[in-house]
């Protein structure tokens, strides 16, 4: 009978086991190649970001509820690969709104991005400027329309608009982005009224963030977040005043609560570029937001800030890519961690997807870095989500290949 034979190690027999490789000595590149997900960079972020300003970014409205489905409803799907294809070359490119993305997500608008991380919109904008994807600054943001579009010269750069009761201020804004050469105006119409962010009420946030003895504690092991706070350009609204409350109670003093349709024929012609209506949440009003004359619209509940246990844009897609599909480009966001999600998205027929937690986390973990690193990790698992789906473009991708599973049933008729 045959038997293992022991011998000595020979040194040309370990030498090619040995995988020594010289230390990288930037320490920030080091931590963030060792995030692999957007999970990883946002448990990074968790330990480098003070409390209130991670948690403004991380929380969602009222339990959270809409926030956790929608996740969970990524999760629940499952996919079909073709097999034998060849996927030697594949293209995540797209064409969304009159032009290019070399992917098929765009990073979302995000107010009062300089708190998470010093390098704020810049960090975004210049992320997105080498990624080529689009960048959409926010009204609540804290760099001007015109530094955006220095920061991603010959990008795409889209602005969203709230509309304020003060109306010229917010076309005088509008009027801007257009001159900066911005091409796409986002309306967000899902916030009537702010959300109950519970967090910031627990952690008693104000803007800018206030020196007490909880935050001065819980500044102790965040040092750099601190020094870039108290060393650079103050913290503030770009296109707003002061103001000493949370987010939400200034949008709540903002907002314009009679904004309607008709309004959104008006902007639609104030507007040169493109408009997308950002909020829907029904099939019956993504209906009326066709009819009004826009050129898109955006399946979100505004990453479940807004309105708790609100629907699951991801569910109800394929029933508004049946109602308007063909007559629209419709975008998808809330909940988004992965590529995969992406990828599942324009499988059920979205034109493309925007990212905002997902960047957030990466700025967070890293400014700049870290944006770049967020891209990186979803554009690899862009490509290889289709390639194992047998895809080479995202053309390719049908319903065929994603199937929703159920976790929960609609025991009400709609
Ligand atoms: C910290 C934060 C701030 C946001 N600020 C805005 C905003 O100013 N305007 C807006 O239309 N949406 C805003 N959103 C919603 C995002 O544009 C987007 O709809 C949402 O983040 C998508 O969900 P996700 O974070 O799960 O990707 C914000 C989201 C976050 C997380």
């Amino acid at each position: 009978m045959a038997k293992v034979r022991r011998q000595f190690p020979r040194p040309r027999d370990l030498a090619p086991l040995l995988k020594f490789k010289s230390p990288d000595l930037n320490a920030k590149r080091r931590r963030l190649n060792k995030a692999l997900t957007i999970y990883d960079l946002r448990d990074i972020a968790a330990r480098r970001t003070p409390r209130a300003a991670f948690d403004y970014t991380e929380g969602a409205a009222e339990a959270e509820i809409s926030l956790a489905r929608a996740r969970q409803a990524f999760e629940d799907i499952e996919f079909h690969p073709a097999i034998l294809r060849d996927v030697s070359h594949v293209d995540p490119s797209c064409t969304i709104l009159g032009g290019q993305s070399a992917l098929p997500f765009g990073i979302a608008p995000t107010g009062f991005t300089r708190m998470m991380h010093t390098e704020g919109e810049w960090a975004g904008a210049g992320a997105a400027h080498r990624a080529g994807i689009p960048f959409s600054l926010s009204t609540m943001g804290t760099t001007s329309i015109e530094d955006v579009a220095a920061t991603n010269p010959g990008g795409r750069n889209w602005f969203q608009l709230y509309m304020w009761k003060d109306r010229d201020r917010s076309m005088a804004l509008v009027e801007r982005a257009a001159a900066a050469g911005f091409d796409t105006l986002l309306v967000t119409v899902d916030v009537p009224v702010a959300g109950a962010r519970l967090r910031d009420k627990r952690n008693g946030m104000s803007i800018p963030p206030s020196l007490t003895p909880g935050t001065i504690l819980n500044a102790i092991p965040r040092p750099e977040w601190w020094i870039n706070f108290l060393t650079t350009e103050p913290l503030a609204f770009a296109s707003l005043d002061r103001w000493s409350g949370t987010v939400g109670e200034l949008l709540d003093t903002m907002f314009d609560p009679t904004v309607t349709f008709e309004d959104l024929v008006w902007i639609r012609k104030q507007w040169p570029g493109k408009v997308v209506v950002k909020g829907v949440q029904t099939v019956e009003d993504s209906k009326r937001v066709v009819d009004t004359g826009v050129d898109g619209l955006i399946l979100s509940n505004h990453g479940g800030r807004q309105l708790d246990r609100a629907p699951i844009p991801f569910h109800l897609l394929p029933d508004v890519v049946k109602a308007v599909g063909k007559k629209t480009e419709i975008v998808v966001d809330t909940g988004i961690m992965s590529g995969s999600d992406i990828v599942a998205c324009i499988a059920l027929g979205a034109k493309f997807t925007l990212i905002g937690r997902a960047y957030l986390y990466g700025l967070m973990a890293g400014g700049e870095a870290g944006v770049d690193r967020a891209i990186d990790i979803l554009r690899e698992q862009i490509v290889r989500t289709m390639r194992l789906l047998g895809v080479t473009s995202l053309g390719e991708l049908t319903p065929d290949h994603v199937t929703q599973l159920s976790r929960f049933t609609r025991l009400t008729p709609r």
